[in-house]
């Protein structure tokens, strides 16, 4: 359920050069799904900004965030003990019950944060997990060690070859899956929609425009219509989207 809350910022931390881990705790904070996301209101912009939840825990949750702008910008630069009005509960988020028994993870730079947390949950449930986690080159890399720490069998790829497998996600999807889960700018998402063999399900963290499902700035085109990203998603099933590929 939606809620909007005041969060104490407890950790901000530098994990690359442009990627920092932000910790955020309060009172009533309820466990987030998989798959969903807050979406943070800062000075001085009209427009709150969406981040998937990371890592999440009755009280507390932690988001991964690129800076990319003004408001990521202004994120970064907060310390621990200041707070933000954020709007938790938001999202459709993924549906573990289609998982199977070996579930595949792809995700391409910050569309690994989601997967994250639907890795720690579905290895509560016992499934044998592989990661595929892409990246422009070394330097951005990030989530290896904390996926392998839950048990993922996890491979790198770079694009540029400077770690792991050269290439994309998709030059590196392994055999035998039983259904996938996937995160990524929307050129990874349309390959791995193309390439993968088995149903999957596609969070899209597409730029948004008003966020509560005005605008239609944000929609995909489904079977049943178009989809409003920020409303109806950020989760899509492979089966329902309408791409020309
Ligand atoms: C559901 C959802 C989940 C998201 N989860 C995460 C996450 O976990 N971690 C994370 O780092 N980011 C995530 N994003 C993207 C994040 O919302 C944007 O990067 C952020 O809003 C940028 O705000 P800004 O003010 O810093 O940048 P702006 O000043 O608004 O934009 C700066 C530059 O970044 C580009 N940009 C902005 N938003 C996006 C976007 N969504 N995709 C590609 N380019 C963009 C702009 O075109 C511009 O060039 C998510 C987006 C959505 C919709
Ligand atoms: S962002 Fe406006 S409808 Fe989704």
């Amino acid at each position: 359920m939606m809620n909007q809350q005041i969060l104490t910022i407890t950790e901000n931390v530098p994990v690359t050069a442009s990627v920092r881990r932000m910790r955020l705790e309060g009172a009533g904070l309820e466990q987030q799904k998989a798959g969903g996301f807050v979406n943070i209101r800062l000075n001085g912009l009209f427009l709150r900004r969406p981040i998937s939840v990371y890592d999440s825990e009755p009280g507390c949750l932690t988001i991964l965030y690129k800076v990319v702008g003004k408001g990521t910008e202004q994120m970064a630069g907060m310390g621990s003990g200041e707070t933000l009005d954020v709007l938790t509960g938001l999202g459709n988020g993924y549906d573990l019950g289609k998982a199977g028994d070996a579930p595949l993870l792809l995700g391409g730079g910050v569309g690994v944060p989601p997967l994250y947390l639907l890795a720690k949950q579905l290895a509560t449930q016992g499934k044998k997990i592989r990661a595929v986690l892409g990246f422009n080159t070394a330097e951005e890399v990030f989530g290896e060690a904390e996926f392998r720490a839950l048990g993922c069998g996890v491979t790198v790829a770079t694009t540029d070859g400077s770690y792991g497998v050269r290439g994309f996600v998709t030059d590196a999807l392994p055999e035998g899956y039983s259904y996938f889960y996937t995160c990524g700018p929307e050129p990874m998402l349309r390959a791995v929609y193309r390439m993968t063999k088995t149903s999957g399900q596609f969070s899209f963290e597409e730029r948004m425009g008003c966020g509560f499902g005005a605008c239609m700035g944000c929609s995909c085109k489904t079977i049943t219509g178009y989809k409003r990203i920020c409303r109806e998603g950020p989760v899509l099933e492979k089966e329902e989207i309408i791409w020309d590929v």
